[in-house]
């Protein structure tokens, strides 16, 4: 949990760790993704896939996403046409995860 905080406190951190490095191909690091992966698999995959490409419903493709961490979350959060808000289904730490997942599906990965 805390380290899930942590990566959401810093989103401008994450976001260049994503976009310029591997940083994430290490095992460290890995739980808050993991429990990002599951609830993306959960939730998400339904229209996104588990690459964030399937594109169902005329889902965006969330590896080409160029939405910063606080525009997705805002999207998981509220909803946004098709797709429905997040905010009662998921707790706030949820939503961080999942979209901190949805942030390594770039195809820098
Ligand atoms: C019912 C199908 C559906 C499900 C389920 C769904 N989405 Fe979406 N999602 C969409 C559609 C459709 C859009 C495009 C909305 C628009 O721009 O009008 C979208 C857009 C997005 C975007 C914005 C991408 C961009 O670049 O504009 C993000 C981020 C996103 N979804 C994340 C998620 C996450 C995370 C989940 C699971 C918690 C999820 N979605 C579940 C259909 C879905």
């Amino acid at each position: 949990m805390k380290r899930i905080l942590l990566i959401i406190g810093t989103p401008v951190l994450l976001f260049m760790a994503c976009s310029s490095s591997d940083a994430h191909a290490d095992g460290k690091g890995r739980q808050p993704m993991d429990q990002g992966a599951k609830l993306f698999t959960m939730h998400c995959t339904l229209c996104h896939g588990k690459d964030g490409r399937l594109g169902l419903n005329g889902a965006k493709d969330l590896s080409r996403s160029l939405l910063s961490a606080e525009e997705m979350l805002a999207i998981v959060t509220n909803g946004k046409g098709v797709m429905m808000p997040y905010k009662n289904a998921l707790s706030k730490a949820e939503l961080d995860a999942v979209v901190a997942h949805v942030r390594t599906l770039r195809t820098s990965e």
